[in-house]
């Protein structure tokens, strides 16, 4: 297969960027869009030219380093799928294809296509975990949980932080993120000590971040590639709403 890949270039966060435009030749269908990109560069070392920069670590969908928009959709808009385990059999022959950054205030642009998202790990430290004592391994079953709790707390855990849901919304909210670990360990009974604090803590370094206010557009959930829903944004707004009436200090 062949493309012409128009590339999103910048030198660091201070200095204007612009659009490049490649060609990839000579494709195999069963790529990734990260071995194109490899591909692409290791055209342009041989050359004696800057790679473009790119992030990627596990390049299997579960650490959600991977953050490029194509065509104009965090992801590349397919269903459930991360960059790295988007298939170039997903595109036309020919195709042109744009490859854009996150774009989002909190998510400054390090160099080409690689985004700074140290604004979540500030939302963690406020907040994303539980304090447990350690000690001897406890039996696993001593906390008992049922099934049906289990599976949501599961299935909000299975958010790999990888920003895509504040690139497609127009307000640059994070509130998909905070709400899968609000919910992950708020459902656990583990996390329920911390529950009314960790709302109050994480809402709060979400605003200082500067990422925006939820206004039930969708976007988010709709490229989200572990498809948490929006249902988690309402229990967050609940558990934040409880911490205040109970005048919980954050
Ligand atoms: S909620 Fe989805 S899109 Fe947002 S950071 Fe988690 S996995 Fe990525
Ligand atoms: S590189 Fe790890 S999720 Fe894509």
């Amino acid at each position: 297969m062949n493309f012409v890949l128009r590339i999103w270039r910048q030198k660091n966060a201070n200095t204007p960027g612009r659009f490049e435009t490649y060609p990839a030749r000579d494709i195999t269908p069963d790529m990734s869009f990260l071995e194109l990109l490899d591909v692409v560069n290791e055209g342009l070392m041989a050359r004696g030219e800057e790679p473009i920069a790119f992030d990627s670590d596990c390049r299997e969908g579960i650490c959600g380093m991977c953050s490029l928009v194509i065509n104009g959709i965090p992801h590349g808009g397919h269903r459930g799928t991360t960059v790295c385990q988007l298939h170039m059999r997903k595109f036309r022959d020919g195709e042109a294809i744009t490859v854009e950054p996150w774009r989002a205030k909190p998510f400054p642009v390090l160099k080409d296509l690689m985004v700074d998202r140290s604004a979540f790990d500030r939302i963690i430290q406020a907040g994303g975990f539980v304090t447990v004592s350690t000690g001897g391994v406890s039996d696993g079953n001593a906390v008992p949980i049922s099934k049906p709790i289990a599976d949501e707390a599961m299935d909000a855990a299975t958010c790999i932080g990888c920003g895509a849901c504040v690139a497609a919304c127009k307000n640059a909210s994070a509130m998909l993120f905070v709400a899968a670990k609000i919910t992950h360990l708020g459902l656990l009974p583990q996390g329920k000590v911390e529950r009314d604090r960790r709302a109050l803590r994480m809402v709060q370094a979400m605003d200082q971040a500067g990422f925006g206010n939820c206004t039930v557009t969708g976007s988010c959930a709709a490229v989200c590639p572990k498809e948490i829903p929006l249902a988690v944004i309402a229990r967050m707004n609940r558990d934040y709403a409880w911490a205040l009436l109970k005048g919980e200090a954050g």
